[in-house]
Parts: structure tokens; sequence; C-alpha cells
């Protein structure tokens, strides 16, 4: 049984710290990918309030194809350049929206959706996936969880891509 939890009310960089942690812990020695994004998607469900959406978009071909995530059901293929996330896989940087429904063609996969950070996964300088989490709360995320996602992803890059 995994038993992983963030401390309460601790401040951001610590719970991306614990999360962080978690993550690798939870992938250590499995090179599933499919495994560990749905442990990974589970994690950050689990660690981080106020999300209707968590989970990863995989690079495949030329496009993004919907992976595990916890959420309503989501848009399965996005072309790169495409919405919040084909942005940050075309520009291979994280994408922070205060206010989803004012991004140039944002994809509303659930209506619910009121702000949203997309974050490239990076190996080889190639980009693999995209994190993406999603929030009813308009402006949710600010700079220190954009440096949280980012760090998350730059740990388990090699942990999804297998
Ligand atoms: N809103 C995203 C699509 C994915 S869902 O939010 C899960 C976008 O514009 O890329």
């Amino acid at each position: 049984m995994f038993d992983f939890s963030a401390t309460a009310n601790a401040p951001k960089p610590e719970i991306y710290r614990q999360l962080r942690e978690a993550a690798l812990a939870i992938t250590a020695g499995e090179d599933d990918g499919v495994a560990n994004m749905a442990n990974l998607a589970a994690l950050l469900w689990q660690f981080l309030p106020e999300l209707n959406w968590a989970g990863f978009y995989r690079v495949v071909g030329d496009e993004l194809v919907l992976g595990p995530f916890v959420g309503r059901p989501a848009c399965i293929r996005i072309p790169f350049g495409r919405g919040v996330c084909g942005a940050a896989a075309l520009t291979r940087a994280t994408q922070l929206v205060p206010d989803a429904h004012a991004f140039p063609g944002h994809i509303a996969c659930d209506a619910a959706s009121a702000s949203e950070l997309a974050v490239p996964v990076m190996v080889d300088g190639r980009v693999v996936a995209v994190i993406d989490l999603d929030s009813p709360i308009p402006a949710r995320f600010d700079g220190e969880d954009a440096a949280g996602v980012e760090a998350l992803a730059a740990a388990i890059g090699g942990a999804i891509s297998g």
C-alpha cells in the first residue's frame, strides 16, 4: 500500500517538494510509463487542492494524445500549437493561464475549468509529454505552482517515457 500525503497547510514550495519525493518513491524501479503516469496523476490530484483535472498528454508522432489523468473525460488528440497544452508542447515552455476562457484556442474539455497550468516534460531535449492541471478557480496557479510542476517534470521524465 502507498500512503503519501502533503503536510496540512504547508507552503506551496514544501508541498511540491513532498510531491516530488512521493513521485520519485512511487516510480522507483518501475519502467512502465503508463503505470507511472497513472500514479503521478493520482499524486497530483491528492497533493494539490482546488483542481478539476490533473494528468498527462503524451507526444505521439506530431500531436498530443491523452494519457492517464484524474477528472472528467477529455479531448483525445491535440495538435501541437493548439490550445494551452499544444502551446506548451510547441514552445517547450510552461503555459500559466489565469483565465482559460481568454486563452486563444483554449480547448474546453470541462466547462468548469477557469484556469490552467501546462508544463512540458522534456527528455534528452525532446518534449515527451505535457502535464496539465485545470482548476475551477480563476488564477488558481502562480509562479510557485509553475516552478513546482516544472521541477516535478524534470524529475519524472525518465519514468514516464518508457
Ligand atoms: N484545456 C486544454 C485541453 C486539455 S483539458 O483541459 C484536460 C487545452 O486547451 O489544451
